[in-house]
């Protein structure tokens, strides 16, 4: 029998001290493939050794650990599909130190509460902290959980930040081999499955008073930076009706997303960026460039949207003489949630006396990248007041207890020849 009530103190804890870990004093970020990514790889590494684990860094910048299963245990040639949990160890920009993290966090310290007691299972346990969920520095995402699955292509190495620093240079920098980018692909083979723990990032379980909730399934999302190509000139000499403005030309575009995502229930989407140049008081704007998220759980109605922005897109741009290019940098498809999985999370839920709250996935995940190559399932935990991407986002060591709880559970549980096909 594990003493877990220790265990909600133990997560916050290192949360805490991976929350140290910032590209700017004042608050939280952390994007992908910088200087405090590898902090934070190295001190999860850190984290998972202590924790029983054997640990490497993958080629995409993945920290995994393995907690050998029972018969691996004591023999050392073998090597036993993995039950495979984690999440991702970056941040949006000023954002919480909860979404990601306490899905690498909640299983090492799980893992090393199992190995304290000298208990193996009698499957292999592999965590992971994926690199980039949030795709805040490079314009694509989930290249992390994407190259495990081996969905990542190689020419999305070549995107750049904002400082014209490519994925793969990054890569270099951080001290990886971007040629070497298959080796981080992972067989089906390898894998039991995949569950993510996460804060739910809405107000679902708060309202409903509970800690921990099921995923049924995940939002697909496209995203696009789109480039307005008008003509720069002086502000004071060039008469409104003969200007090409390209930043008033991308204002009616943004006004044209909202209302065509107005429509439909459940789509959403979001322009989160936008840059005007020259960028002066006396000058119009010459070129802009902006992105656009866009999300819902039924693809085909994000595909129609779609359609139907580059459409109206085409005619701004005839109306403005203006040139409106749309660029899709990243494109996923909503996916479901293992049945089986999420079956076994519900009863061990249940096994605590909590009611199931079973509940979709607006944001995306690693899980949906994993699902191109096994089974996946989730865990959403309660935060307060559904706050998210926010330095606001929390959890109470409570409810941190409660997922802990859960998980052990769920790991007892959990029995691999009982799985069936699908
Ligand atoms: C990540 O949090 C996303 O949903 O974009
Ligand atoms: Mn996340
Ligand atoms: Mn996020």
């Amino acid at each position: 029998m594990i003493d877990t009530e220790h265990l909600g103190v133990k997560i916050f804890e290192y949360i805490d001290a991976l929350a140290e870990l910032s590209e700017h004093p004042d608050h939280l970020t952390r994007c992908s493939l910088t200087r405090e990514h590898k902090q934070a790889n190295a001190m999860v590494e850190q984290w998972m050794q202590t924790a029983g684990m054997t640990t490497h860094t993958d080629a995409i910048g993945n920290i995994i650990g393995r907690y050998a299963g029972q018969t691996e245990a004591s023999d050392e040639s073998a090597k036993a599909p993995a039950l495979l949990l984690g999440s991702h160890l970056d941040t949006v920009r000023n954002g919480g130190r909860f979404d990601g993290m306490l899905g690498v966090i909640t299983p090492l310290v799980c893992i090393g509460a199992l190995n304290a007691h000298g208990i193996r299972l009698p499957f292999a346990v592999e965590v992971v902290g994926f690199c980039d969920e949030e795709g805040v520095r490079f314009p694509s995402t989930l290249f992390g959980s994407r190259a495990i699955a081996g969905t990542l292509n190689s020419d999305t190495l070549d995107q750049c930040d904002e400082n014209g620093i490519s994925i793969a240079n990054a890569l270099r920098d951080f001290g990886l081999d971007p040629d070497n980018l298959k080796s981080a692909q992972r067989a089906v083979t390898d894998f039991l499955g995949f569950v993510e723990i996460h804060i739910e990032q809405g107000p679902v379980l708060e309202t409903q008073n509970i800690p921990v909730g099921v995923v049924s399934a995940i939002s697909g999302a496209a995203r696009y930076q789109v480039s307005v190509t008008g003509q720069a000139g002086h502000a004071g000499t060039v008469p409104m009706s003969l200007r090409q403005d390209a930043l008033t030309g991308a204002a009616e575009c943004l006004l044209a997303i909202e209302n065509v995502c107005s429509d439909h229930e459940g789509l959403v989407a979001t322009v989160g960026e936008i840059k005007a140049s020259p960028g002066a008081t006396n000058v119009i704007p010459g070129h802009v460039e902006f992105s656009i998220d866009i999300r819902s759980s039924e693809d085909s109605i994000r595909q129609m949207a779609e359609r139907e922005i580059a459409n109206i897109f085409a005619q701004i741009a005839i109306d403005r003489k203006l040139d409106i290019q749309p660029v899709k940098t990243y494109e996923a498809g909503s996916v479901d949630c293992d049945k089986q999985l999420t079956r076994l999370l519900a009863d061990s839920i249940e096994s605590f006396g909590y009611p199931v709250q079973t509940m979709p996935s607006g944001a995306g995940h690693d899980a949906m990248a994993l699902a191109e190559l096994t089974r996946i399932a989730m865990l959403f935990v309660r935060c307060k007041g559904g706050i998210s991407h926010h330095p606001d986002e929390s959890i109470t060591v409570q409810d941190a207890h409660a997922v802990a709880d859960v998980l052990l559970r769920f790991l007892q549980r959990f029995d691999p020849a009982a799985l069936t096909a699908g």
